[in-house]
């Protein structure tokens, strides 16, 4: 298993030529796409659906989609998803009425499945299910929108689940999601994170290879 994945958020890219700017940020070395659907109801903002998921399959995406689903209800997009290309899905769990029963639809669907905590939700949700998930998503800003500064309390956050993980034995990715960027992903890295969440750091930049060497460079040290 890799140890660490660069996963560009495509909230940052250019809409008007999505596939070509996806293709270019894994072109230049990024491992996963970070797939942002935002329904103007759990989050303030609005953003793409699963058509989109499928054009990208069809333009020729072949790396995993990860699809964060900030979406209220989750369950009944959770099928469309899978259909349409998604190799990760992770939603909130406060915007599940039965998280175990939507941990299982995503598995059921054929997908790797994760929790998604926002900087002030509780980890109790990790409780009962550490053994149906691959993924736990830290938030480290709130979510709805990109070029939002890291909250720092994140790290101490990430170190606890870090040691859950360790602890459990399993097999589970520890993804940051907000404000990560090349001066801050080693510290995010020393508490713990392997999957590394960037959107405006990365497509604010002209040259996409040049800051994602630049962070995989930070996370060598
Ligand atoms: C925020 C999204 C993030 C966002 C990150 O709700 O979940 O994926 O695009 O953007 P940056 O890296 O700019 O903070
Ligand atoms: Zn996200």
């Amino acid at each position: 298993m890799q140890p660490y994945l660069i996963a560009p958020s495509i909230l940052s890219a250019d809409f008007a030529r999505l596939g070509d700017d996806v293709k270019a940020v894994l072109d230049a070395g990024a491992d996963v796409v970070h797939f942002d659907v935002m329904d103007n109801h759990y989050v303030p903002n609005l953003t793409i659906g699963p058509m989109v998921c499928t054009a990208l399959r069809n333009y020729g995406i072949t790396a995993d989609i990860d699809v964060h689903l900030m979406v209220k209800p989750v369950d009944r997009i959770i099928p469309d998803f899978a259909k349409a290309g998604a190799s990760i899905i992770t939603f909130h769990p406060e915007a599940s009425e039965h998280v175990d029963r939507t941990l299982q639809l995503i598995k059921e669907s054929g997908c790797k499945a994760g929790l998604v905590f926002n900087p002030a939700t509780s980890l109790h949700y990790l409780d009962h299910v550490m053994d149906k998930l691959d993924v736990i998503l830290l938030m480290s800003v709130n979510p709805g929108f990109g070029g939002q500064s890291f909250i720092a309390s994140t790290l101490d956050k990430l170190r606890q689940v870090r040691e859950r993980i360790d602890a459990s034995g399993y097999d589970i990715r520890l993804e940051v999601d907000g404000g990560v960027k090349v001066d801050n992903i080693a510290e995010i890295a020393a508490a713990g994170a392997d999957m590394f969440v960037a959107g405006s750091a990365i497509f604010s930049q002209p040259d996409y290879k040049t800051v994602i060497d630049e962070m995989r460079s930070e996370l060598a040290k």
